[in-house]
């Protein structure tokens, strides 16, 4: 077996489309919602779903740590209890950190990669994601599930 994986790269925001741009200004301002005391590394992430509703999230940590919740999974929850049953069709994640010099885009957690999978099982339709720097750097992947060969599903 062998598994790839392949992404299209950018080196800023305006090579992206107009409606793209829009998603990760979105994800953007959601970094200022970040509740993130801990690690000071705020994340923000944004769902463009298939009606064209766009619904945001950041991560929120806590004291007791493992509490705590990524920026993804807080978008994506947001987006299917409050537009319940509508396909998610983009998300963008950004993050931000003490120092903001990085320019390497952020890959999503296990978790949220695992939750994600869940989303497309649901809507039967794949989820474009955008991982994006403050800086423009960005890797689009076409197919969030390349993120997470071999899952655990409800097959299993
Ligand atoms: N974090 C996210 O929000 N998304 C990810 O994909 C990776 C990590 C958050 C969790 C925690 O609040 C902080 O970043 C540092 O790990």
């Amino acid at each position: 077996m062998k598994i790839t994986i392949e992404a299209k790269e950018y080196s800023s925001h305006e090579e992206l489309s107009k409606k793209d741009q829009d998603l990760i200004s979105f994800a953007i301002k959601h970094l200022d919602n970040s509740h993130s005391p801990y690690s000071n590394f705020k994340v923000g992430a944004a769902v463009r779903l298939e009606n064209g509703k766009i619904w945001g999230g950041s991560n929120q940590e806590n004291s007791s740590f493992p509490v705590g919740i990524c920026a993804e999974r807080v978008a994506i929850s947001t987006a299917s209890s409050q537009s319940p049953r509508v396909s998610m069709n983009t998300i963008a994640i950004v993050y931000s950190d003490n120092e903001n010099n990085h320019d390497s885009p952020l890959a999503p957690c296990g978790m949220c990669r695992q939750a994600i999978r869940e989303q497309t099982l649901i809507q039967k339709a794949p989820i474009k994601l955008i991982l994006t720097t403050l800086h423009g750097r960005t890797s689009v992947i076409s197919n969030a599930d390349d993120l997470l060969p071999l899952s655990f599903t409800l097959k299993n």
